[in-house]
């Protein structure tokens, strides 16, 4: 944990989740700027132990401004890529126009870099920010076709999980740390949290168990369309034994991620969005066709 010098009559602390009161206080900061409560992680083990946070706080503890890179490595094109993540930016009202997400952002980026992170990415509704920084918007797309025809093995039913459940809780994470990525065009290698803090927050994600394949699928069903999200697992099923275990028939099937281990042809199209994903860095130079960075793995 550090503390540094002051800028205007608050005090900056870097690498701070270690102190109860500087963790709440930015969960009151994000409340207060998104309307999200981050501390239901505690129901999860906390907040991602790779996070850097860079905050400005005051003489009461109150945390005026914020911004926090975490470790998020990515398959890209079939490489491992080192790659930061960027989040939870914020500055209370009466301390913004004060320069004080500048001094942040060249804090966290300059630290990025010199930990030799291969790649800086990030989701914004205002990318203008951070276009100086050398951040570009890279197009997302979902991935949508008719299903495929009904599984001829029969892929077992699966279970839904729930995040009631302290033993689904520990099989989720378990899936996570273990998982094989979803795609190897562009997916996420490692990361637990946002998966499980993504569930927590949309009431519409329900997340099923395939028993067979060690595979926790994340998925929505809407009308006559079938979403899936993600799949956290020691292998990938194809999509006709999602369908299959799941008991879903739709007319329609949107895939967000790059869908070529799930044994079916789908046609991409641009992801109608007000947040831009963007990328800073060489790691990313590969990307060739269309890729989306899967719902539950934002931030
Ligand atoms: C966006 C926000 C973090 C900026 O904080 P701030 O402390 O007022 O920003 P700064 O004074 O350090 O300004 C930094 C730079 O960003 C620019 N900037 C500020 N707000 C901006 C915006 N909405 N869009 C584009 N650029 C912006 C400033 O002009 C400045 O540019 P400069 O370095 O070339 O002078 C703050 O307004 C905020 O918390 N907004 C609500 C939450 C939010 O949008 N967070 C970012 C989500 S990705």
């Amino acid at each position: 944990m550090a503390a540094a010098a002051d800028s205007h009559g608050l005090t900056f602390r870097q690498d701070y989740f270690g102190d109860p009161a500087a963790w709440a206080a930015l969960a009151a900061l994000l409340k207060a700027t998104f309307g999200i409560d981050v501390s239901i992680q505690d129901r999860f083990g906390g907040p991602d132990p790779t996070s850097m946070p860079f905050g400005y706080f005051d003489a009461d503890g109150v945390c005026a401004a914020n911004f926090s890179a975490f470790s998020m490595p990515m398959i890209i094109d079939g490489r491992l890529v080192r790659t930061a993540g960027f989040q939870s930016g914020a500055v209370r009202p009466q301390w913004r126009g004060k320069g004080l997400y500048r001094d942040l952002m060249n804090r966290a980026f300059g630290w990025c870099d010199e930990q030799g992170f291969e790649l800086g990415i990030l989701l914004t509704n205002k990318p203008a920010l951070y276009e100086p920084y050398g951040f570009r918007i890279l197009p997302q797309h979902r991935f949508v076709g008719s299903p495929p025809p009904v599984a001829t093995k029969p892929a077992g039913r699966a279970r839904a999980l729930s995040l009631d459940n302290a033993a689904d809780i520990a099989l989720i994470r378990q899936a996570l740390h273990t998982r094989t990525p979803v795609s190897p065009v562009f997916a996420v290698a490692a990361q637990a949290e946002m998966f499980l803090l993504n569930s927590a927050f949309d009431a519409s994600i329900r997340l099923s168990l395939m028993e067979d394949w060690e595979a926790v699928v994340a998925w929505t069903s809407e009308g006559t369309t079938f979403e899936l999200l993600d799949i956290a697992g020691k292998s990938i099923p194809p999509l006709s034994a999602i369908l299959s275990a799941l008991d879903q028939h739709p007319d329609h099937v949107r895939v967000c991620f790059p869908p070529g281990k799930l044994g079916r042809q789908a046609t991409p199209e641009p992801c109608p969005s007000d947040i831009s994903l963007m990328i800073r860095g060489d790691g990313a130079n590969p990307v060739s066709g269309p890729v989306m960075l899967s719902p539950m793995a934002e931030f």
